[in-house]
């Protein structure tokens, strides 16, 4: 099966990012300190397989992810809904602190079905405003760490996962397509909105799209899911 474009959501485990803060314990159970799962970061541009990659892997290693781009266009969505001025930081950063995101196959902002709507044309036109907008990066970057923690590790997706959020990941991967490999897979938004949309996750001053000088590099043109789940699972876990 050829990595494949949005969609295609299987059952997966606990995927939410809560708005509860709490205080960060090292994880203990009743016989000591809980095993520990893999920290994996996933970055790329749209349409580069990332979702897919995530999910696969997810699957083969059972640990959770977490769609850090879905909480982007949560926030996005509840700013367009309150109609929030994009141009205003510190009102955007009270937005994503206190909103309730849960994200999952299903994705709910203050227990509303989002899922769709956070694809939209409206939000895929307002997300990338607001994900350069430092404030905002801020919370949700505290928020996608506190995840990690509540789940002992895990895989994170998005853009500056391996630069900024997990520095210290046990593997950074870094998805390429071809261009027209990626128009292809995002066909539903559209090729230029698509590189308009990388174009300024790309040269944004807060946290741009890029890879990590530790990531791998992975070319996911034309290659089978199964085949690029086996080559990164070799990478962790190495005989
Ligand atoms: O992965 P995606 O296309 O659903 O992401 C939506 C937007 O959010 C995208 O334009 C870039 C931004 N984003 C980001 O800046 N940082 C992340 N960690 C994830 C997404």
């Amino acid at each position: 099966m050829p990595v494949a474009g949005r969609g295609g959501t299987g059952p997966e485990r606990g995927e939410e990012a809560s708005a509860a803060g709490g205080p960060v314990e090292p994880p203990t159970g009743p016989r000591g300190p809980v095993r520990r799962h893999p920290v994996i970061a996933i970055d790329g541009p749209a349409g580069a397989g990332k979702s897919t990659v995530a999910r696969a892997l997810a699957a083969r290693l059972r640990i959770d992810r977490l769609d850090t781009g879905a909480m982007y266009r949560a926030v996005t969505w509840a700013a367009l809904r309150d109609r929030i001025d994009l141009g205003d930081p510190a009102a955007l950063a009270r937005l994503a602190g206190t909103l309730a995101i849960s994200v999952g196959p299903v994705v709910r902002v203050d227990g509303e079905d989002v899922t769709d709507a956070i694809r939209s044309g409206a939000v895929n036109a307002a997300v990338s405003a607001v994900a350069a907008t430092p404030e905002v990066r801020s919370v949700l970057v505290d928020r996608q760490r506190r995840w990690v923690h509540e789940h002992h590790g895990g895989i994170l997706e998005g853009r500056d996962i391996g630069t900024v959020v997990l520095p210290d990941a046990d593997l950074k991967l870094y998805l390429t397509a071809s261009p027209e490999e990626r128009a292809r897979r995002r066909s539903d938004e559209g090729a230029a909105a698509v590189a308009r949309r990388d174009r300024l996750d790309s040269t944004r001053a807060a946290s741009p799209l890029s890879a990590a000088t530790d990531a791998r590099i992975v070319d996911t043109t034309g290659r089978t899911v199964p085949s690029i789940v086996e080559e990164v699972v070799a990478w962790l876990d190495p005989k």
